[in-house]
């Protein structure tokens, strides 16, 4: 009954895709209103960075020590220092600069498997600030509100993975004036602060690129996950891991003809989602995932099921258009909500993700290309100027507490 309505689906699809086919080869559509502009939107001229210089023991010293650090999916960190020193944003001159910028890896601390710790990140953290603070007199004048740091691990400058102890920590102090740059997103969360940018993870842009296949190719799959829908090591009694979300897909569609689900990560994964029309982007430990950037680079529908995302340059990215969204507790009746999606609004939502500067936005890519992730982050830091005045603290006034925490972060680096 459900595999003949979505067999008709694909035919319509196919036969708006042939009959639209024509006018959308005749000029590149934009995204409506303002936010294709912003996309677009050059950086240069509109904001001046200044990049600090530290010992390599925050940053170059621990990548030397290991490179995985350079593929996984916190690794805008180092590529966004990479990139903003050879920027034309970048001023040698700290006299003019609209930002600070401090280039420490906070997630490049890894386990042996790979997996990236935050533990010693709120430590790294603190000593670059310390430093910063007492070498030169930036710092100081606001405590760090014209300052931006990228920390992309999962709760951002929360440092845990777990949501609890996350927000148990809450942002690290010294940080609290700052630009957050991150990953993590959720309205009302005590680990996303007012005016942070929300990226995109980072995804190995030559790989995908690698695997892409000749875009005509039908998409013969109606949904597609690949991943965990259990935690047994770190949720041993379930419910805690995707606050059981995934675990409802799972016992929920498991035998369903319309849901190619699994956990087996095949070497068609990149392949297969250019395969799908729509890709579940369920949350995991946090919100977000890099099958975000995965499913908008392949064209595939980001299905996003975790409640009150934000999702990366939500200010720039018409996210509401291009994907589906939902609610945690509607996962039962996700194929009813999937396949009830008319042709036409499913073809509309490929046709907006076949926009390239949505698949540039959300990649970090070497070199750098305008439009890319670098740009948007620029761009976001740039719509925060000028600074207000009252971010400019009197001689003397000092909030932040340096002594906030546990004592083992007090350390130097
Ligand atoms: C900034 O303030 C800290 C703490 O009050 C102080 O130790 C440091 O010397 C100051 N930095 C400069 C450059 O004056
Ligand atoms: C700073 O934090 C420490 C540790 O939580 C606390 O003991 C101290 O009273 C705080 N200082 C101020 C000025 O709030």
């Amino acid at each position: 009954m459900r595999a003949w309505l979505w067999v008709f689906a694909v035919a319509l699809v196919g036969s708006f895709a042939q009959s639209l086919g024509a006018e959308q080869r005749a000029h590149t559509e934009r995204i409506s209103g303002s936010a294709g502009d912003v996309l677009e939107d050059n950086p240069v001229g509109r904001l001046k960075v200044y990049v600090y210089e530290l010992p390599s023991k925050y940053n170059k010293k621990l990548l030397q020590k290991d490179p995985r650090c350079l593929n996984h999916m916190f690794a805008a960190e180092i590529f966004m220092h990479r990139f903003l020193l050879s920027s034309p944003v970048r001023t040698l001159n700290p006299e003019e600069a609209d930002w600070f910028y401090t280039p420490i890896y906070t997630t490049c601390d890894l386990t042996p498997t790979g997996l990236p710790l935050p533990f010693k990140s709120p430590r790294m953290t603190r000593s670059a600030i310390q430093l910063i603070s007492s070498k030169w007199p930036y710092w100081n004048r606001t405590e760090g509100a014209d300052h931006f740091f990228v920390v992309p691990h999962d709760f951002g400058a929360c440092f845990h993975y777990q949501e609890e102890k996350a927000i148990d920590r809450g942002i690290l102090s010294l940080l609290r004036h700052a630009t957050l740059v991150q990953t993590f997103g959720q309205r009302n969360h005590v680990c996303l602060k007012e005016g942070s940018i929300t990226i995109p993870p980072y995804a190995p842009p030559q790989k995908m690129q690698a695997h892409l296949i000749p875009q005509d190719t039908p998409r013969s799959i109606f949904v597609y996950f690949r991943g965990l829908f259990y935690d047994v090591n770190n949720d041993p009694e379930g419910g805690y891991y995707a606050r059981g979300a995934r675990a409802a897909v799972w016992e929920n569609f498991k035998d369903n003809p319309l849901f190619d689900i699994s956990t087996d990560h095949p070497t068609t994964y990149y392949e297969d989602m250019q395969r799908a029309v729509f890709c579940l982007c369920p949350l995991g430990w946090a919100p977000w995932s890099p099958r975000l950037v995965e499913a908008v680079v392949f064209g595939c529908i980001p299905v996003i099921i975790a409640d009150d995302i934000v999702l990366p340059f939500a200010d720039a990215i018409p996210w509401e258009e291009i994907g589906v969204f939902v609610a945690e507790e509607d996962v039962p009746d996700l194929d009813t909500i999937l396949t009830s999606i008319s042709p036409e609004v499913i073809l509309r939502k490929q046709r907006l993700l076949a926009n390239p500067s949505m698949k540039r936005a959300m990649l970090f890519p070497q070199p750098a290309q305008s439009g890319d992730a670098f740009h948007q982050i620029l761009n976001g830091l740039a719509r925060k100027l000028p600074h207000h005045k009252s971010v400019y603290l009197k001689t003397s006034e000092k909030v932040l507490n340096w002594t906030a925490g546990p004592v083992g972060d007090l350390k130097p680096w």
